[in-house]
């Protein structure tokens, strides 16, 4: 049994986008029988605990061949602390408490006989780095963004092909094996105009501590981005596992279905509505849903909300509070909505996305386009409007529409435009995804990318493969010599 006798710890800044694929990448890892730790501040735990059926009492979950436990630590903050709201000092705070928190951790988990043989971080923590050297154990990255925004990056830290700047601000960017970026299909974060120059930082620390981790995982597989990987993984002079989309299961390593439906950490409590899913007709329902952390203006709200009233399509909508730190007020639906669009329109604060994604009354996704939700989107076969805001969502939209070609654009990125996208244009997008001409077209390529992804995660297939790398090189470096 190829994860026998491994236990995997796992650390995640705790933000849903981060938590999710690494606790799916757990999920692959105990499956193929590791022990695994999820280890995430208590911040997160309060959310994660209340939301799911998990525990942490230190007893593990057996999941598949192995099994699974949550470690949550405390941060050093107070959960109402006003501090929270500061998120570049939460950043540092996070690591000068994880400093000294990850290795009494680690000598407590050696005493209790079950030693670490592999620290595995996302990025935001990439003081995991450190302390993994500090203890000469094995460390692996999971970088949760596409091979594509890992690339830029990469040259953007080693100066390796010109940027935007503040003199040149619509410069193109040509980087190696990936497609011509204008300068607002770049991740956001490394354009000059860009504001938050925190997150630009905190992700490129990752870069400056890349000759730490053994090798880079990724949430992407061969098929969607091939030449582009395994040139990263030629000038890293390491191996680039792709091991996507993780969200993918494979049921032959579970004992049943449920195991990975009870196994989740949502930081909010997806409401029912498969249900109301299976009484429309299939391929009817738009999905309409921004992620965990966007927060769409008042105006924008009422746009959709409007272009919905006056369609005739079925639509389920996350309307979901505002994360803490945005310091923004709910939304609220213009007066009369609910009671116009009765039974056709469903409101929730937050989905089971996977299975809403995965179900044959939905028609089409209307996304922010973060990385968890396009690898989701491509991977259940479904066609996109994309409304990217900041950051990763933009190039994510550009590869979805121009390159993966599974869908229509509704903005460039809507920090970036800064306009409020009226309700006919909404409208007649989702009209051009659902009906329109190349209604057809796009949803036979979305189909096409939901094939090469099921061949990837399954036994044979690429990202199986490096899977089974991965977790036999865990279990050399872990060898005891005679
Ligand atoms: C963040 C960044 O915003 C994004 O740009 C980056 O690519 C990843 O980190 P987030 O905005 O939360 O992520 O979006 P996304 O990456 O799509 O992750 C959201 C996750 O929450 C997805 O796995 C999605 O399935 C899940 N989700 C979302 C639900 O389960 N239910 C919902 O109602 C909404």
């Amino acid at each position: 049994m190829a994860g026998k006798n491994i236990h995997a710890f796992l650390v995640s800044f705790p933000c849903q986008g981060h938590v999710n694929p690494l606790l799916r990448l757990g999920r692959r890892l105990a499956a193929l029988g590791a022990l695994v730790t999820f280890c995430t501040p208590e911040a997160a735990g309060v959310s994660i605990r209340k939301a799911n059926s998990i525990t942490d009492d230190g007893r593990p979950t057996p999941y598949g061949r192995g099994a699974i436990r949550f470690q949550f630590f405390d941060d050093g903050w107070d959960f109402d602390s006003p501090n929270r709201d500061d998120l570049p000092a939460y950043f540092s705070q996070i690591e000068v408490a994880g400093r000294v928190k990850l290795p009494q951790l680690i000598h407590k988990e050696a005493e209790a006989g079950r030693p670490i043989s592999c620290l595995i971080n996302s990025p935001f923590v990439t003081w995991v780095s450190d302390v993994a050297e500090s203890f000469s154990i094995p460390n692996a990255v999971l970088w949760t963004l596409s091979c594509a925004c890992f690339s830029a990056f990469y040259h953007y830290h080693n100066g390796l092909v010109p940027f935007p700047t503040e003199r040149e601000p619509e410069m193109e960017v040509q980087l190696p094996h990936v497609p011509l970026l204008r300068h607002d299909e770049l991740p956001a974060n490394l354009h000059p105009h860009n504001t938050h120059v925190y997150i630009r930082d905190v992700i490129l620390a990752l870069f400056r501590n890349l000759s730490i981790p053994f090798c880079v995982l990724m949430d992407t597989f061969e098929e969607l981005e091939g030449e582009n990987i395994e040139y990263m993984s030629r000038i890293l002079g390491r191996p680039i596992r792709t091991l996507g989309p993780l969200f993918k299961d494979l049921e032959s390593e579970l004992e049943s279905k449920k195991e990975s439906k009870a196994l989740r950490a949502d930081f909010f409590k997806a409401e029912d509505c498969i249900e109301w899913l299976d009484s429309k007709p299939p391929r009817s329902v738009v999905y309409i849903s921004f992620g965990s952390v966007v927060h769409l203006q008042q105006e924008q709200v009422d746009e959709i909300a409007n272009a919905l009233a006056e369609s005739e399509v079925a639509f389920l909508w996350v309307v979901r509070p505002p994360a803490r730190e945005m310091n923004s007020k709910p939304h609220v639906l213009p007066g009369g909505f609910l009671d116009k669009v009765g039974d056709r329109g469903r409101i929730v604060q937050w989905s089971p996305q996977e299975e809403v994604l995965a179900h044959p009354s939905t028609a089409c996704f209307m996304t922010h386009c973060g990385w968890n939700s396009t690898m989701e989107a491509l991977a259940s076969g479904v066609p996109v409007v994309a409304f990217p805001h900041w950051g990763d969502q933009v190039t994510n939209a550009k590869f979805m529409v121009d390159v993966f070609k599974v869908g229509v654009r509704m903005c460039k990125g809507g920090e970036a435009e800064g306009r409020v996208v009226p309700r006919d244009e909404v409208a007649s997008l989702l009209e051009e995804v659902v009906r329109g001409p190349r209604a057809e077209e796009i949803r036979a390529n979305a189909l096409k990318w939901k094939k090469a992804a099921e061949a990837a995660v399954a036994e044979g297939g690429s990202s199986y493969m490096n899977m089974q790398c991965f977790v036999e090189e865990i279990a050399r470096f872990n060898l005891v010599p005679n």
